[in-house]
């Protein structure tokens, strides 16, 4: 299995690992198909979010994928978060190897659920979002 230089580079000196005290959304979700887990924490300002940290445990791909996550939405806004989708998480790493694919998309997913843990403690309304995130 070929895994791009970026990939690599995320899983030897992953970026934003850790823990925010008092987040202001905190998204854990887990992989199905591996039992992989991985935690996002939100720390978010008038609608920016200023600060982002993850923990996974798991595959090599799935701790690339959180490192890249947080480096696509650190002090962007909400909404542009919510733009990021587990391809775009990919592409960001030049690529994963398709079985590698779904690693990517607990990405996607703890961003989502950081999210809605937010918009359900301070009651903010995300457009895209539903409960069933
Ligand atoms: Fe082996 Fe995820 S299944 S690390
Ligand atoms: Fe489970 Fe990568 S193998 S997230």
């Amino acid at each position: 299995m070929m895994y791009s230089e970026k990939v690599m580079d995320h899983f030897m000196n992953p970026r934003n690992v850790g823990e925010i005290e008092n987040a202001d959304g905190v998204g854990e979700v887990g992989n199905p198909k591996c039992g992989d887990i991985m935690k996002m924490y939100l720390k978010i300002e008038n609608g920016i979010i200023t600060d982002v940290k993850f923990k996974t445990f798991g595959c090599g791909s799935a701790i690339a994928s959180s490192s890249m996550a947080t480096e696509l939405i650190k002090g962007k806004s909400i909404q542009e978060a919510m733009q990021i989708t587990n391809k775009a998480v990919a592409e960001a790493l030049d690529g994963l190897p398709p079985v590698k694919m779904h690693c990517s998309v607990l990405a996607e997913q703890a961003i989502r659920k950081a999210l809605l843990d937010y918009s359900k403690k301070t009651g903010v309304k995300i457009e895209g979002l539903d409960e069933n995130e």
